[in-house]
């Protein structure tokens, strides 16, 4: 029953743990990346957007099957698909949640080692320093990946009150305040400003660019967890008397905030590393973005910086690792709630074989990196999200019964009925947002 298998107990609490899963390395590294490469402010018009119009309508989808099956993506469609097929779909949801997981515990684990790193520094262990952000380093990758697959575990087994959402209400708010005050110290630094000028001075020659929508379109569904079950296994666990249209304009506005913020920090950062003789564009001209970035470009203007160089790099990357971490458990969560709900299996030992089964993936993963990594993305990221978004929106557009929809969404918000968002959302959830994310699909298969 809904308090046995755990409930947050705010709306604060579950802001937090939501937030929290949207706003990772997507939002970090990815949008300001992305928006430097796509035209800067541009691509931030179109992504803010879709935003609303696919990543908002289909967030509620997630919020409202969760909550109303109080289940995660297996037993939520056994129970309220009227017996129609969509019982694979959710086996398919966990099985990518599981290998997103995999392959951003490396990217989280090397975030981690670069947050040691300054620590070493300091006790005047300087080989140990630079094995540290050996970023070739077999063994240094696995231990740290590992490292960052404990992190995930613990948070995760102590449940959904005691473990994640404590540890997303400490963590989020540590990582807002640390982000504003590196980025207002960013903007002070000489160069700065042309680097705002690029993020926030649209070229709208770009603005009709099929790839710029596309980019904008797998971003903002990367950035708000949508398609794999995680949201809709939050979802289960908010009480009755919240209003599921609010807590989900808050959680897509502190996504799209966060993202936002991140530009003003990254990309005047990469303009001042290039007035300190930083070379920050590729031999295509475009500003350099992937690793390269964070752990290139990024560590030579932290160490430009003289004595403020070395907490400014701590700041960062343990914000990294935060944003990281309030991710990663919504990941493990997908396939843990699954064992819990519908295997009735214990929380602490699914967690830890099924953290353990990925950990392993992980690795594999590692070892094979350059084989490995860039399909496991591509196929969780550019295919299967997509392709699992569209399915949420036929389930709750066409199958799942209106009346429990609109019995859902009246829960802590009786007047819903009546509202703006009743007028606009079914028609997204059913027409507008399959369409787009069809035209996405097809263009990731070169049909365009
Ligand atoms: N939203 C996270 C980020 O921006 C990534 C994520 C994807 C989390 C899918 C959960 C599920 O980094």
């Amino acid at each position: 029953m809904a308090t046995s298998r755990g409930e947050f107990s705010s709306s604060f609490g579950f802001i937090m743990a939501a937030a929290g899963s949207a706003i990772g390395l997507g939002n970090i590294w990815g949008f300001p990346t992305q928006t430097a490469q796509n035209g800067g402010a541009a691509f931030v018009l179109v992504y803010l957007v879709l935003a609303f119009v696919i990543g908002y309508p289909l967030l509620m989808a997630e919020f409202i099957i969760g909550r109303h099956s109080r289940s995660n993506p297996v037993g939520a469609y056994r129970a309220i698909s009227g017996g129609k097929p969509f019982v694979p779909v959710g086996y398919f949801g966990i099985i990518v949640a599981g290998l997103i997981l995999s392959f951003y515990s490396i990217l989280a684990g090397w975030m981690v080692a670069y947050a040691v790193e300054p620590f070493f520094k300091l006790i005047g262990a300087d080989d140990m320093a630079a094995w540290t952000v050996n970023q070739g380093n077999l063994s240094r990758n696995i231990l740290f990946t590992s490292i960052f697959y404990l992190l995930t575990i613990g948070i995760i087994i102590g449940g959904v009150k005691s473990g994640i959402e404590k540890w997303s209400s400490r963590l989020m708010p540590t990582l807002i305040f640390m982000m504003i005050l590196l980025t207002i110290y960013v903007l002070t630094l000489s160069g700065a400003s042309d680097g705002l000028k690029v993020y926030l001075l649209p070229d709208f020659n770009k603005i009709t660019d099929a790839q710029l929508i596309l980019s904008a379109l797998g971003q903002s569904f990367f950035s708000l967890s949508l398609g794999v079950g995680t949201m809709l296994v939050y979802g289960s666990y908010i009480a009755n008397k919240e209003n599921l249209v609010k807590l989900g304009v808050f959680v897509t506005l502190a996504d799209i905030a966060i993202a936002f913020l991140a530009g003003l920090l990254i990309i005047p950062a990469m303009y001042v590393a290039a007035n300190t003789g930083t070379e920050i564009f590729d031999e295509g001209g475009n500003l350099i973005s992937g690793p390269t970035l964070v752990f290139q470009i990024l560590p030579e203007l932290f160490n430009s910086m003289g004595a403020i160089g070395v907490p400014a790099a701590l700041v960062f990357f343990i914000l990294m690792s935060i944003a990281a971490l309030t991710s990663s458990i919504s990941m493990l969560e997908v396939p843990v709630s699954y064992a819990v709900d519908t295997r009735n299996l214990q929380r602490k030992a699914s967690t830890w074989v099924i953290g353990g089964f990925f950990w392993a993936i992980s690795i594999i993963l590692v070892i094979y990196f350059d084989k490995l990594f860039g399909l496991v993305v591509s196929f969780t990221t550019q295919y299967s999200q997509p392709l699992l978004g569209l399915v949420i929106c036929i389930f709750i557009g066409w199958v799942m019964n209106r009346n429990s929809v609109l019995e859902e969404l009246k829960k802590g918000n009786p007047e819903v009925a009546n509202s703006l968002f009743m007028k606009v959302w079914p028609f997204f959830v059913r027409i507008v947002s399959p369409l787009l994310i069809v035209i996405v699909f097809l263009q990731s298969l070169n049909v365009f």
